[in-house]
Order: C-alpha cells, then structure tokens, then sequence
C-alpha cells in the first residue's frame, strides 16, 4: 500500500485538504466575530494569518489535484475514463465543467473544453484518451453518473476555494480587506466547503475504482469475507452511523461553545488584574 504509485499523490492531496478545511474553520469564526465587531485585532491577524494558508494551499490543491489526475491515467485508465464520462477511445476527449452522464446514449451533456482531457493527458488537443468500451463490461465501473458529479463537484469546490482566496489576498494587498462585509459573509460559509470537497474527492476516487478492491487483481466481489454475515455488516455499519453521529453532534455542540466563549478566558483576565493590584500595592 504504502509503495504503490499513487500512494504519495493521494497522500499529498489529502494532507493538503486537511490544511485547507483547517484554514477555512479559522476564516469562518474570525470572519464571524469581525462582522459582530468582536475580538477585532486578534481576528484580524488570526485572518491574515489563515488566509495565507488557504492562498497557498488552494494553489497547491491545484497542482497536486493535477499530478493525481496524471497517476490516474496511467495507473487506472477506466477510472480517468469515468471521472470524465469518456466512451469512446477514437475522439478526441473533452473535458467538461459541468454535465450529465447518459450512459443509453454514451454521451455527457454539459458544458466543456473540446479536447481538454486529451490536452492534460497528452498535451495535446487532439490525442484520443483511452475510453471505457475498451475495457471488458466486468471491468469498468457502473455508477458512472454519480462518479462524474462528484469528481466534478470537487474540481468545482477547488476552483472555488482558490478564487474566494486569491481575491481576498488581492483585497487584502490593497488594504481592503475588511472593509467588504458580503467577502466576510462568504468566508463564514466557506467553512463547508473543503469539507464537502475531501468528502465527494474521496467518493469519486473509491466508486471510480470499481470493480476492483485491489487493481487488477481482487474484485470487490471476491474480497467479501466468507465467514462475516449481511446482517453481521449491516449491523456494524449501522453501529458505525450511530458511533459517528454522536460524535460528529458532540463536535458541533464543543465547537460552537468554544466560538461563543471567544479566545479570551475572563475569569483569567479578572484574576490577573487583581494580581496586579495585588502587585502594585506591595511595590
Ligand atoms: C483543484 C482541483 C482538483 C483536482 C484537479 C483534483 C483531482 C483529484 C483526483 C484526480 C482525485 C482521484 C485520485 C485517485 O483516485 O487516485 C482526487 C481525489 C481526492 N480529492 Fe481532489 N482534486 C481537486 C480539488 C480538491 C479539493 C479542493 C479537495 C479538498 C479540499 C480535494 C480532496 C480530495 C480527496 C479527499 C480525494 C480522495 C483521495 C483518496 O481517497 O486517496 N480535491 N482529486
């Protein structure tokens, strides 16, 4: 697992996603207490600070995102044919902004860069990308639609993410920052995104490898335990839901306690003034 070629791509991109969900949560509280006029000086610099990281990182998510979509094409060919709903090895492969999945007709409508896919593969326009009918039925995966929707929703989020940050850099170079409460706003609701994005990444990247448990070498199917039950691995995932869910509600509940108390502990601050006295007295 650890050598294996797509290991280091995957490791970075997710690392990476980690960074930014990181420095979008910084960016929504700090953006919430300056538009309540809160904690004003902290949550500028804690801003500035996190913003540097989401420029950075989001650029980085670009080109690791891009290295990944490279290690697809040569490591899982049906994979990139079906992030990118591609049937046909003959033409020339597009790549599409946003589309829908015809699997009758083989075909996606949508929108998209003629040639694109073939271009980031090949660097070249018109170089034919390998397409799913070139690999035996038992071979390709299914859910095709949904692959495509989620790969897209990623790459969106992605392009998003980088747009939202390198606009507030610019805003922030011209000493403007602040001053605009609707980019604030947006930073308060950014904070889903990078989760949605490592959610769906990692959705695209699992179905996308369908059949396969293991590539080209053990089918999902034939990877099932012959000695665990349905029911034995419906109940645990059922468990599993319930496990998650209360800690996902506890997470919730500290986090928001944590933002309304605010960085400073008052029963601190209080204490430390009367030592202060205290201090000032024994001088
Ligand atoms: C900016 C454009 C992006 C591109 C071109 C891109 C590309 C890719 C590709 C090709 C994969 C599949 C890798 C594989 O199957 O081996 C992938 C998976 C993934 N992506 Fe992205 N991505 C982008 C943005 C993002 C963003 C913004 C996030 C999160 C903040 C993200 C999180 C993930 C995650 C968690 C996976 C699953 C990785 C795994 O399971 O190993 N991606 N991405």
């Amino acid at each position: 697992m650890v050598f294996n070629p797509s290991s280091i791509d995957r490791l970075l991109h997710v690392w990476l996603g980690a960074f930014l969900a990181g420095a979008f949560l910084v960016l929504s509280v700090h953006a919430y207490y300056l538009l309540r006029d809160r904690y004003v000086e902290l949550s500028q610099k804690a801003f500035k600070i996190a913003l540097s990281v989401a420029i950075v990182f989001s650029l980085g998510q670009l080109m690791t995102g891009h290295h990944a979509a490279d290690g697809v094409a040569e490591n899982q060919p049906a994979k990139l044919a079906a992030l990118e709903g591609h049937f046909d090895t003959l033409e020339v492969a597009d790549m599409y902004l946003f589309g829908w999945v015809d699997k009758e007709e083989q075909e996606v409508k949508g929108l998209n860069i003629p040639g694109g896919l073939s271009f980031l593969t090949h660097w070249d326009f018109a170089e034919p990308v390998r397409g799913l009918n070139s690999f035996p039925e038992e071979d390709r995966p299914t859910a095709l639609n949904a692959i495509f929707q989620f790969y897209h929703l990623m790459v969106a989020i992605g392009m998003l993410l980088i747009a939202l940050s390198v606009f507030a850099g610019i805003q922030w170079w011209r000493g403007k920052l602040f001053e605009h409460r609707w980019l604030l706003w947006a930073f308060v609701l950014a904070v889903l995104l990078p989760q949605i994005a490592n959610q769906v990444g990692w959705f695209a990247a699992e179905m996308g490898r369908q059949p396969w448990v293991v590539y080209g070498l053990l089918r999902t199917s034939d990877a099932l335990s012959k000695v665990v039950t349905a029911n034995q691995v419906l109940f645990s995932l059922i468990m599993f839901t319930l496990i998650y869910a209360l800690l996902f509600a506890l997470f919730i509940y500290l986090l928001n306690k944590k933002i309304k108390h605010g960085p400073y502990d008052e029963d601190l601050e209080d204490k430390r003034d009367h030592l202060k006295d205290i201090a000032s007295v024994i001088r």
